[in-house]
């Protein structure tokens, strides 16, 4: 394969895209974010990636805690809604009629209408530059009852959720293997 040198960037394809709310409940706030990840798996936590300039870093570094929801594909126009107005300027609930609901270990809410919800509390603030890189630990996770299995656990694989890559939000769903398979006989 041929191959040439490209412009340093993150090229790491996919990253989800999903709704972050944050602020107090009477004035909470979303934020559509793609660049967040899984960073440790006990204690469970997640890392978030937000410029300075946003209102909800600044919300999320007074409240020091965060919820990720994760958006369905019929939820795409509210998701980039909220990605391309501040809520500086904007109710983004009152704009877009989501719902929102009192998380249950934070004292933020979570979107009623994205079937999971993982509340984080901050536990550190790296400033990167461009970026400033949240640390939370999940603290509790709501999921819809038709996501999560007989043995409790969650299985997304029909859970109708899309990505984001180069400007696009894609859909997801298209079962490759599973874990270890390529080394079971
Ligand atoms: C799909 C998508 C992904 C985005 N990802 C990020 C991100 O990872 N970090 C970030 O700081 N802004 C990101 N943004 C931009 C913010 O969502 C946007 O600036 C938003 O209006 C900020 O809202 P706020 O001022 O209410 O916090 C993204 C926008 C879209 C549409």
């Amino acid at each position: 394969m041929a191959k040439v040198a490209i412009k340093p960037g993150t090229y790491l394809y996919p990253v989800p895209a999903v709704m972050v709310t944050c602020g107090p409940r009477v004035k909470p706030n979303i934020i559509t974010l793609a660049w967040v990840g899984t960073v440790c798996s006990d204690p469970p936590m997640l890392s978030i990636a937000i410029r300075p300039s946003r209102y909800s870093n600044e919300l999320i570094k007074q409240h020091g805690e965060f919820a990720v929801n994760l958006p369905t594909v019929d939820l795409v126009r509210v998701t980039d809604y909220c990605g391309s107005v501040s809520g500086r300027k904007v109710d983004k609930f009152a704009a877009t009629g989501l719902t929102h609901v009192p998380a249950k270990a934070i004292e933020t809410v979570v979107i009623g209408e994205c079937p999971v919800n993982i509340e984080c509390q901050v536990t550190q603030v790296l400033p990167l530059g461009a970026h400033d890189l949240f640390l939370g630990k999940v603290v509790a996770v709501q999921a819809a009852e038709a996501l999560v299995n007989e043995a409790g656990n969650l299985d997304l694989s029909h859970a109708e959720l899309f990505t984001y890559s180069g400007s696009r939000y894609l859909r997801l769903g298209h079962l490759l293997g599973t874990h270890g398979f390529s080394v079971k006989g």
